[in-house]
């Protein structure tokens, strides 16, 4: 213990960031940034040459930030053996789900293979990736000791879930508590003292169960709350309520309440998956959650729902979804982030094209998507491609959007994020309303 501590303490500890994606890299330039040498991990040979050509394509580290990280003290590699030559690992790959929406620990169990060959006494291992309460210590813990190291008495071991929002400029990892929980209170301790070294607080809890159940509440927390509000929409669609205008009202108490908005459905790595990682382990326990089935029943109906709203708009004007001509504005999960994952807009997409309309999209984030019919390119937001759909859909708004022009280029705009509120205009249709 003592000698790594005195590492950290001195900034001498080399860390290891296994994964350099949305989570990984910036943590790598924290530690970077902290003083500390920092070797990056990835499976991607590309992955691990951009790092090292100072190319980033993680939206929230800079090119400039990255190429001064490469010149003192980041390093990027494939070679898993290069583990060894590491003082303390943080694991941030991916946890996905398999296609019947089960967990898939496949990258967290082989990391953990790797991490188990190179594993040498007084290391430190913390996982970070979201997963289910267990994982740490029924999965990870088992396949490190087939070292011959032990848990505990020869190397620590302790899980810190990432909490880093991309795109938000107020939230970094310096400023966001971060929580750790060891399978012993050395690791405990030693995984705080790490990352206070990048984090203004950190947050010991008893043990890595908490802290893996920590993270999956708050993804569950947002999940319910955004399946309430888009319950609540689609109420207020019946009884000719705006749900915006409820929204802003009830954002005015001061307490006990938080605003959350509906949309087209949920996306990104974390909301529409984490909930599944519970729900699934809840089963074991012979126990059912209903609220998180009950939320994602809600959410994955959105893209639906939306494609209903925008048939009846189309309807309403003399025209059907068949043949119609639709342009969706933003692609990306939520506004002004580059990733696609788990988009709901790619799913609103598919749905129009099944029922046969001609769809075009725009982002200036993302270039192209793949959906099953095939590939599209983002086209220009012209005024030509504005008034010749039948219907622009307002799917992710990017602040860079500029909606009066929007609503006067088009015949018919949907909606689905609350982006035009406050706007005027005959062809405007609103999700909530
Ligand atoms: N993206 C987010 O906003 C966010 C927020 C909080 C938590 N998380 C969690 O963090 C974890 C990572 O998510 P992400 O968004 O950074 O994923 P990502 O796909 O952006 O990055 C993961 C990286 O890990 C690499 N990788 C996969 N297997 C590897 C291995 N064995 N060795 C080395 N590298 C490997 C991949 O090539 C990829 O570059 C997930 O568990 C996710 O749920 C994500």
């Amino acid at each position: 213990m003592l000698k790594l501590e005195g590492k950290i303490r001195n900034r001498s500890a080399q860390i290891g960031i296994v994964g350099l994606g949305y989570v990984g890299l910036p943590l790598a330039m924290a530690f970077s940034e902290a003083g500390f040498k920092v070797l990056g991990f990835d499976v991607q040979q590309k992955r691990a040459d951009w790092v090292n050509q100072g190319h980033s394509y993680i939206a929230d580290v800079s090119a400039e930030r990255l190429q001064t990280a490469i010149a003192h003290n980041l390093k990027a590699t494939t070679e898993q053996s290069r583990l060894k030559e590491t003082d303390a690992v943080c694991i941030c790959v991916p946890t996905p789900l398999t296609k019947t929406k089960d967990p898939d620990l496949s990258y967290v169990i082989s990391e953990s293979e790797e991490i188990a060959k190179y594993l040498r006494p007084g290391q430190l291992i913390v996982l970070e990736s979201t997963t289910y309460p267990g994982t740490t210590r029924e999965v990870v813990l088992p396949i490190l000791e087939r070292s011959g190291l032990k848990a505990g008495a020869d190397f620590y071991l302790a899980f810190s879930p990432e909490r880093v929002d991309p795109g938000n400029k107020d939230y970094s990892i310096r400023n966001t508590p971060k929580i750790v929980g060891g399978i012993d209170l050395p690791s405990t301790k030693l995984a705080k003292l790490l990352y206070q070294q990048v984090a203004e607080s950190v947050i010991p809890v008893s043990c890595p169960e908490v802290a893996e159940m920590t993270k999956v509440f708050e993804n569950v927390f947002r999940s319910v709350n955004i399946a309430l509000v888009n319950e609540l929409a689609q109420l207020c669609e019946r009884m000719g309520i705006s749900v915006w205008e409820v929204i802003a009202a009830a954002t005015t108490k001061p307490f006990g309440y938080m605003p959350f908005y509906p949309g087209p459905g949920i996306g990104g790595h974390c909301i529409p998956l984490d909930p599944y990682y519970l729900a699934n382990k809840a089963r074991e326990h012979d126990f059912h959650t209903r609220f998180i089935e009950l939320a994602a029943e809600i959410n994955e109906g959105m893209p639906y729902h939306v494609t209903s709203r925008i048939t009846e708009a189309l309807n309403a004007r003399g025209r059907s979804l068949n043949d119609a001509r639709v342009l969706v504005l933003g692609v990306a999960y939520k506004k002004d982030v580059e990733d696609v994952r788990e988009s709901p807009s790619l799913k609103l997409i598919e749905l129009l094209q099944d029922k046969g309309a001609t769809v075009k999209y725009n982002d200036p984030y993302i270039p192209k998507i793949r959906l099953p019919r095939g590939e599209l390119t983002s086209v220009k937001l012209t005024k030509q491609n504005l008034s010749s759909a039948d219907c622009v859909v307002i799917a992710t708004a990017h602040s860079c959007y500029n909606m009066d022009e929007v609503i006067t280029q088009a015949k018919l705009v949907f909606d689905a994020r609350g982006a035009t509120r406050g706007l005027k205009g005959d062809n405007i249709v609103r999700l909530g309303e």
